[in-house]
């Protein structure tokens, strides 16, 4: 399906003591099968840009489809549930539950879609031995490291097999190795039914994807290096 996630018109605003406008005016398409990274300066609006598509914020102006569906930013039920069957979210700072251990907070988001505990389990077990840790099923969170707990969290973001993958710096925390594996790991989740897209203020990272966004002030300066 061609533009599978389309921006219209798209703004976000704050209001603090001023109005901050942390996105202005964004047109955007998203196609399935694509890798896209979103990269420009600390506070371009790459974050609040993934918050919207991810349905957890919601857009001051303007709107967003997916799948052709105008999304409804009121009816949080739906949004929920369509979240949790077809959005993968992957964090900087990995967002894993400290009290449950690596294997549990993949199979936990397993279990949100469909009520099966083994099979949650057994689909959990495989894609974390398939990222290389199989030796850390019953590891906590607080005995892991930084690349580890990435790769876990990027293990429970797949669970459902989601069609959209977002991950905001998800290399932001780890040192050039292990940015470098987890990257691999994330380049790997490619195929034709699902969209990625990460944010980054890794220059090289960002041109391994297959379109470059890069912002400024909430606006689009370029797309693959074209100025709009
Ligand atoms: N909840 C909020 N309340 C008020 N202002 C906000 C909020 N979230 C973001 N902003 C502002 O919106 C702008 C865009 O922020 P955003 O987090 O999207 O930037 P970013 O490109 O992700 O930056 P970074 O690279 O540092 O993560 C910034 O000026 C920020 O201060
Ligand atoms: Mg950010």
């Amino acid at each position: 399906m061609n533009n599978f996630i389309s921006l219209n018109k798209v703004s976000k605003f704050f209001l603090k003591k001023n109005r901050i406008k942390a996105l202005t005016n964004i047109n955007l398409d998203f196609n399935l099968g694509k890798i896209y990274s979103l990269i420009g300066p600390s506070g371009s609006g790459k974050s609040t840009l993934l918050n919207l598509i991810s349905l957890i914020d919601k857009p001051t102006l303007g709107s967003i489809t997916i799948e052709n569906r105008n999304i409804n930013y009121e009816k949080q039920n739906i949004n929920d549930s369509y979240r949790s069957a077809s959005i993968g979210i992957i964090y900087q700072n990995y967002n894993l539950l400290n009290d449950f251990t690596a294997l549990e907070n993949v199979s936990i988001a397993g279990l949100a879609l469909n009520n099966n505990p083994k099979l949650a389990d057994l689909n959990a077990k495989k894609v974390l031995s398939s990222f290389g840790l199989s030796k850390r099923l019953n590891h906590f969170p607080s005995e892991l490291s930084g690349g580890e707990s990435q790769r876990v969290a990027i293990a429970r973001a797949i669970i459902n097999k989601p069609k959209i993958i977002l991950a905001d710096e998800p290399t932001g925390n780890l040192d050039l190795k292990n940015a470098k594996i987890v990257f691999k790991t994330l380049m790997k989740l490619k195929n034709k039914n699902r969209i990625i897209i990460f944010a980054t203020h890794n220059r090289e990272f960002a041109e391994m994807s297959d379109c470059k966004i890069e912002m400024i002030d909430g606006n689009i300066k370029s797309i693959n290096g074209k100025l709009q």
